[in-house]
């Protein structure tokens, strides 16, 4: 069983004491994902408490021009609405775009030095769908036989948004988009910094693996996110409002499930803390 953890003594509104932001953390490195329940936050508070945790990095709101943003591009806008609040029309670029969230992903893999915590508010929550599902890749990764280990230990895989979005068939991608799109090497199995523990690193950004033919790559990746997500390994978040997730992308994927988006309001607003070093070396630019 996966489960998330729970903080309900801290008070993301405020300013943190040092303790304070030790002990998120370390529940982070016990538990990869926190809830912190009853966390009205605004948009300043939610930027302040994140950046306890390090630098951040901008949403990739992919599909939408920076002028077409609800908000400031330093947030990531998961919620269903457009630049004027009102809920995206289903030809909307960006909501199609968005789509791909509900493919098992992890955060920002697609960027040379992925993504370390991603902190998710939520300010509108629907009564029905709309969980966001969590799985734990370090138990994942423990639960592979022997010779698979061996075999994926120093393989080294590519990542873009261009394949997410690709898997649903969404190509409309825009010239700014173009930083974002060029594949990224990513390590397959990575090590926690501070635990130690290994960790299998898939998202639905993977296009290939190096060196591997493609189909066999992608068909080899299928077989892992399978493996990663049988329901031993998965912890449901159902939202209510106001709560405060934070996961560390380095130990676990996730995906949020469908909702009645065309009708109903869901304003999540996800803050992303860089993480502190590529997992991979890179092509030469
Ligand atoms: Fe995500």
């Amino acid at each position: 069983m996966f489960n998330a953890g729970r903080i309900t003594d801290i008070d993301a509104r405020k300013p943190l004491s040092p303790a304070a932001v030790a002990a998120i953390e370390a529940a982070l490195d016990r538990d990869a994902v926190i809830v912190m329940p009853g966390q009205d936050i605004t948009d300043s508070e939610q930027l302040a408490f994140s950046r306890n945790f390090g630098p951040l990095e901008d949403g990739a709101n992919s599909g939408a021009r920076d002028s077409e943003l609800r908000l400031p591009l330093v947030f990531a806008d998961v919620s269903n609405l457009d630049r004027r609040g009102k809920i995206a029309a289903r030809d909307n670029r960006k909501r199609l775009a968005a789509l791909a969230n509900r493919l098992w992903h992890t955060d920002a893999s697609f960027r040379v030095i992925p993504a370390k915590y991603s902190i998710l508010s939520g300010r509108v929550v629907v009564s029905k769908g709309g969980d966001t599902e969590f799985a734990d890749m370090r138990a994942a990764y423990e639960a592979l036989d022997r010779r698979t280990k061996e075999e994926i230990e120093d393989l080294v895989c590519e990542h873009s948004l261009i394949y997410s979005r690709g898997q649903l068939g969404f190509t409309e991608f825009l010239p700014n988009e173009r930083v974002a799109m060029k594949p990224v090497h990513q390590r397959l199995v990575r090590t926690h910094s501070v635990t130690g523990r290994k960790s299998l690193f898939l998202a639905s950004h993977i296009g290939g693996i190096l060196g591997w033919p493609r189909p066999e790559a992608m068909a080899f990746i299928r077989d892992l996110i399978e493996h990663a997500t049988q329901r031993e390994f998965v912890h449901v978040h159902k939202w209510t409002q106001y709560d405060l997730v934070i996961w560390d992308n380095r130990t676990t994927m996730h995906r949020v499930r469908r909702f009645d988006d065309l009708n109903q309001v869901r304003d999540m607003r996800r803050t992303t803390v860089r993480g502190d070093t590529p997992t991979a070396e890179q092509e030469a630019a």
